[in-house]
This record gives structure tokens, C-alpha cells and sequence, in this order.
């Protein structure tokens, strides 16, 4: 049994194509079924496309509210028959409803709860980092609620955070952590859930 699953992305989806692959080499249990893009311009989209992945394009300014722009996105979903959401780089503020809580994933390149919240993401985390004088980044996938970076931890990955680091070299160590976390997360959350049972 494979869970209906749906990507969110905003940026060049290297992590959404990521999941896709995992999931067509039988590494996770989904079955991909759209992703939606926050942007035309998201350089993942013909990338995902190319995957044979329908991308339905929701744009923020064509709504009033975070509220009326998620129910947008859920709408896509919906009628798609997704189950599970993954951000994937998403980078809008995603209202979650009662109906959506506890099935939306997303993974930030940052050890949480200390290099998360507004305005912490992309290379904005891995400058904090450094910043900070940490000695330990890493990336986290966590459930998504109402508040940025806040929901239940599912995974974490860490790597040493070395003198010489540029926020760049940072960048790069934790995206390969990326790669290999996001997938085991997602497929040991599949698997300790049941979402055929719950309706959408
Ligand atoms: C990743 O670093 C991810 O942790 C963060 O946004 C970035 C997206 O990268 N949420 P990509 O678009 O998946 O390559």
C-alpha cells in the first residue's frame, strides 16, 4: 500500500525530486501524485514535470489572506487525492486546518529550535550558524503547524561545523545530509501511520 503523497515547493526542488526518486526505487511507501509551485518561476517545476508530476502553480498575491491562499492549495491537493504534504523549499506561510494537522512534513537546514522561526531560511540559517560560533549544524524534519519550524521533530541530522566554513560550504555539507534524511523520514512516518483510514 503506498500513501497518495503531494510536494510543495518554491525554489529548484532539488528535495521534492529527491522524494520522487525514493519513491519510484521503492525506498519510501508514497506515490507522488502533484506538486504545487508558490512561483512560475520555481526552477523545480519543469524539473518535476519532467518526472511526469502534475504542477499546479498557486501564487500568494492572487489571495487575501494565508488562510484563503491554503485552502487554494488544499483544493490541488484534494482533488488529487493526496494524503501526506511535503514542503519541499515551500517558502509562504501554510495555514494548517484541524483537517491537516499531523500530515504535513516539512525538513529545514538547521538544527531546531535554535536556528529556526521568521525569516530563518536558506542561507540565512547557515549564516546564523556561523554567526553564532555553533559548532554543530544540521538539518531537521518536522511536522508542519500554524507556527514557522515549530511542530513535533520526526528526524534530525547533524554535522560538524568546521573554522574554515563558509556559509556556502555549510550549505552544501547539510543539503547532502538533506538528501539522505528527508526520505528515511518520510518513509518511517508513513509507516508508523495509517492514512487510508482517515478521510481528506
Ligand atoms: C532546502 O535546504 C530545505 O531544507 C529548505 O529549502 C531548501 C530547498 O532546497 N527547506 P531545494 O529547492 O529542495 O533544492
Amino acid at each position: 500500500m503506498t500513501t497518495p503523497l503531494a510536494f510543495f515547493i518554491s525554489g529548484t526542488g532539488g528535495n521534492a525530486l529527491n522524494l520522487v526518486k525514493a519513491c519510484r526505487e521503492g525506498r519510501v511507501s508514497g506515490r507522488p501524485v502533484l506538486a504545487i509551485a508558490s512561483s512560475p518561476k520555481a526552477g523545480g517545476i519543469v524539473r518535476l514535470e519532467d518526472e511526469g508530476l502534475p504542477v499546479a502553480v498557486v501564487e500568494r498575491k492572487a489571495f487575501d489572506s494565508d488562510e484563503a491562499f491554503s485552502a487554494a492549495c488544499y483544493h490541488e491537493v484534494e482533488t488529487r487525492g493526496a494524503k501526506v504534504i511535503c514542503l519541499a523549499g515551500w517558502l509562504k506561510k501554510l495555514h494548517v486546518p484541524p483537517k491537516w494537522e499531523g500530515r504535513i512534513l516539512n525538513i529545514h537546514p538547521g538544527l531546531l529550535p535554535e536556528f529556526g522561526g521568521p525569516g530563518m531560511y536558506g542561507m540565512n540559517v547557515h549564516r546564523a550558524v556561523r554567526e553564532a560560533g555553533a559548532r554543530e549544524s544540521g538539518c531537521t524534519v518536522h511536522l508542519v503547524d500554524n507556527q514557522y519550524d515549530h511542530g513535533a521533530h520526526l528526524a534530525e541530522s547533524r554535522v560538524p561545523v568546521l573554522p574554515a566554513d563558509t556559509a556556502e560550504d555549510l550549505q552544501r555539507r547539510v543539503y547532502v545530509e538533506e538528501m539522505r534524511l528527508y526520505p528515511e523520514a518520510l518513509e518511517a512516518f508513513l509507516k508508523s501511520r495509517d492514512y487510508f483510514t482517515s478521510g481528506v
